[in-house]
């Protein structure tokens, strides 16, 4: 853990220059806003430790599979985000010495992310090797009222001095991904241009063709008054740049305002980006940075208004909701239904920007809760146009008549992860579609979702359950094997009861919404079954035997839940007797040793237990807490999260608050030890439920929102809004009191505490 991070509510701040946190600050103070963002490189030159990334969304390569012994049904490649041309470059040459901080003497060093304006500054005065003193102040955005702009305002004053500089202003597409299978460069040069007050970059991908222009112009000014300089236009491969000569003179500011465009062929036909992007650079610097400055800044007060949740009495508790919030807005807005939320968003390269089962097991809530249901809606069609990719994945092992195995990383609907005991056994993935289908419907009442496009995507996936399970013999109930749960650190086990659980439930999901678009709208039912050659009473008689006939592992002694078949046979330690020097797990221990042993890693049962809570009675769900967290060593981010939850559901309060601090702090506090790889931005989504699901006891019951707060005893009050058929409600919980208001849309009835309150 490091404490580095100030506490402030608005700001995540970093004071003093410690190269060795320079990768973990360049992940947290990441910006973003949906279509492209980048990690918070310095836009002069570094040669210390960093992680240079910019990402583009979308954009991905897939990197051909790197394994030491190949099986069947591997996929060919694993897909990458990928680190994208950069146009942050701005190189200050004075006299004859670069500025890089690597070698000069670095005070009054600030990061400052403020999260509310959506800007990271930077400050600091460098002392060169030659002894002149300059001070820096650049501020950074990723516009968020026009995805493909970033603006940078980099403010130089000599300290004492005044000398002849040059300052370089880049576009650079000579870019690698540190995840490389086989050190290659992803990016093929289209194009370049260079002229005074213009440098574009056109970069296209190898093997999957996405071009991406990059360009910016620029504009520099000291008291207020343009300057010119004398500019010389370069360009090299996949390079191009203008070099500005001028005269810094001591005491006086010079202002580099330095404008980028990011364009991508996802969103352009390639004949027209170079003219779109020349057009864009033209206007943004027509309109100059501080409306630029301002039309982002309107953005980001409208989604504050939002989404924000208040936290009084506890700084680092408020710093780490908005972080997460902040960071989860700047990542995925919703306007694209082909795009999703990579786990490290814009903050990195790690597990390759794709799309996971955390999408739907965590992240549907948040933008459930906080945004127009469109959102949460094309976070679900995504899933429905990849259903014929799912039913390919399938059919790769050996699945047939339409079985949809959906993905457990993707970018296409192609399964692209390749390590066998998540690719063929963490299967539980598919099912979480379905769940996050459910978990749509009960929030939105959108039932006709089903009709539109569910009930395909849900059939689909039954189809897979009842060719993956089989019939023991020996139980006289149907079993799976050779899965692993979503505790990874158990691998090829029989019957793990999570998978078990789910798998059962989304037959009988499914044959709900069978006969709901049956009933509901009948001509579109015909035209399903026709589409997908559906055999109604074969099929579903099937499946009705199946979820009826699921062999689910328990253990009469202890009255408890088993994780899988053979998980009473483990030495049975609790994580507290484990040596300091032991964690993380997945860190000092060979893989062997933890997968014999009984630790968790995140939420497994209990993860059962959380996403179907009403099946179980208070009682249970305690002795399966009580018998799990303590051999869970949450070496997932997805794990504390759930565990708030349940332990405010069960009273545990002090539990519950310890983590929630880790989920909403565990980046700012690097908990992990792995935030220089980036943020965990899927688990930042589960800081939200923890908080409404959790201290807020926020539920949805047949169409009624319900709340059970309480207040951890660290707070004075906490605050949230939910977005809710059509209204907005804030709840704020105080020590003696809970107030709901409905802040817009028509009245209607909540319940609160178990009573029922009216609204408006
Ligand atoms: C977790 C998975 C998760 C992945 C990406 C892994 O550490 O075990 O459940 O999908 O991270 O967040």
């Amino acid at each position: 853990m490091k404490h580095y991070i100030k506490h402030h509510e608005w700001q995540i701040i970093e004071e003093g220059f410690d190269p060795h946190l320079n990768r973990i600050s360049e992940s947290l103070f990441s910006l973003g806003n949906g279509r492209m963002g980048q990690r918070a490189n310095f836009e002069e030159e570094y040669s210390g430790e960093t992680h240079l990334g910019s990402y583009v969304a979308g954009v991905y390569y897939p990197d051909k599979t790197r394994v030491g012994w190949w099986k069947n049904g591997y996929p060919e490649y694993f897909a990458k985000v990928l680190n994208a041309p950069s146009w942050i470059g701005i190189h200050l040459k004075i006299g004859k010495t670069s500025l890089d901080l690597a070698h000069c003497k670095v005070q009054d060093f600030r990061r400052v992310l403020d999260m509310k304006q959506g800007t990271l500054h930077r400050s600091f005065t460098a002392t060169l090797r030659d002894g002149k003193k300059v001070k820096i102040d650049a501020t950074r955005f990723c516009s968020m009222a026009d995805g493909e702009i970033g603006v940078i305002r980099y403010s130089v004053t000599p300290l004492n001095f005044s000398s002849s500089s040059t300052i370089t202003l880049g576009i650079d597409a000579n870019v690698v991904n540190k995840d490389s299978n086989y050190d290659e460069k992803f990016w093929d040069e289209v194009s370049k241009e260079s002229k005074a007050g213009l440098a574009l970059v056109s970069a296209q991908t190898k093997k999957t063709f996405f071009q991406v222009i990059t360009g910016m112009t620029y504009a520099l000014t000291s008291g207020g008054k343009k300057l010119k300089g004398i500019v010389r236009a370069s360009k090299r491969e996949k390079y191009a740049d203008n070099v500005v000569q001028i005269k810094l003179k001591k005491g006086e500011e010079l202002v580099i305002y330095k404008y980028g465009v990011v364009l991508s062929s996802e969103n352009h036909p390639k004949a027209k980006m170079t003219q779109v992007a020349r057009k864009k650079l033209k206007d943004i610097l027509a309109k100059g940075f501080d409306k630029l400055f301002a039309d982002h800044t309107d953005v980001w007060a409208h989604k504050w208004e939002e989404c924000d949740i208040t936290i009084d009495g506890d700084v680092a508790a408020q710093q780490g909701i908005r972080f997460n919030i902040f960071q989860l807005m700047q990542t995925y807005t919703g306007a694209d239904e082909r795009l999703n939320i990579g786990p490290k968003g814009f903050t990195g390269e790690k597990y390759g920007g794709s799309t996971y089962w955390d999408t739907e097991a965590y992240c549907l809530p948040f933008y459930l809760g906080t945004s127009d249901p469109k959102v949460a809606r094309n976070l679900l069609v995504y899933r429905y146009k990849h259903l014929g990719k799912a039913i390919e994945n399938g059919k790769k092992l050996g699945f047939k008549d339409g079985a949809a195995f959906y993905p457990f990383v993707t970018m296409n609907g192609e399964e692209c992860h390749n390590e066998w005991e998540i690719t063929f056994e963490e299967i539980h993935r598919t099912s979480a579609m379905a769940y996050a289908m459910r978990d749509y419907i009960e929030y939105t009442g959108d039932r006709d979702y089903l009709t539109g496009f569910g009930l395909e995507v849900l059939i689909g996936i039954s189809r897979f359950w009842n060719q993956r399970v089989n019939w023991s013999e020996e139980k006289g109930k149907y079993v799976i094997l050779g899965v692993t749960g979503p505790n990874e650190y158990e691998n090829n086990v029989n019957n793990n009861w999570y998978t078990n659980y789910l798998g059962s439930w989304t037959l009988r999901f499914t044959m709900e919404a069978v006969d709901f678009v049956k009933k509901s709208n009948p001509k579109r039912y015909a035209a399903i079954t026709a589409k997908i050659n559906f055999q109604e009473k074969a099929e579903m008689d099937k499946w009705k035997h199946i979820s009826e006939n699921m062999y689910f592992p328990y253990d009469p002694k202890r009255n408890v839940i088993l994780q899988q078949d053979g998980f009473l046979d483990k030495e049975l330690i609790p994580v507290k007797n484990l040596k300091p020097e032991d964690r993380p797990l997945n860190q000092k221990w060979s893989w062997d040793r933890i997968l014999r042993s009984c630790f968790i890693k995140q939420a497994d049962v209990l993860q059962g237990i959380f996403l179907f809570e009403d099946d179980f009675d208070l009682e249970t769900v305690r002795r399966n807490f009580d018998f799990y967290e303590p051999m869970t060593v949450h070496e997932s981010s997805l794990s504390p999260c759930v565990h708030v939850i349940l332990a405010s559901k069960l009273g545990y309060k002090e539990q519950a608050y310890n983590f929630y601090l880790r989920t909403a702090r565990l980046d700012l506090d690097d908990y992990n030890n792995d935030t220089e790889d980036g943020c965990h931005i899927t688990s930042m989504a589960g800081t939200w439920m923890s908080l409404v699901k959790g201290f807020g006891g926020m539920r949805v019951k047949e169409g009624k929102l319900h709340f059970t707060p309480y207040i951890p005893d660290q707070w004075k009050s906490y605050s949230f809004r939910l977005e809710f058929r059509g209204r907005v409600v804030k709840v704020k919980v105080s020590k003696d009191k809970t107030d709901v208001v409905l802040e817009s849309g028509q009245p209607m009835e909540v319940m609160v505490g178990g009573k029922v309150v009216g609204l408006g």
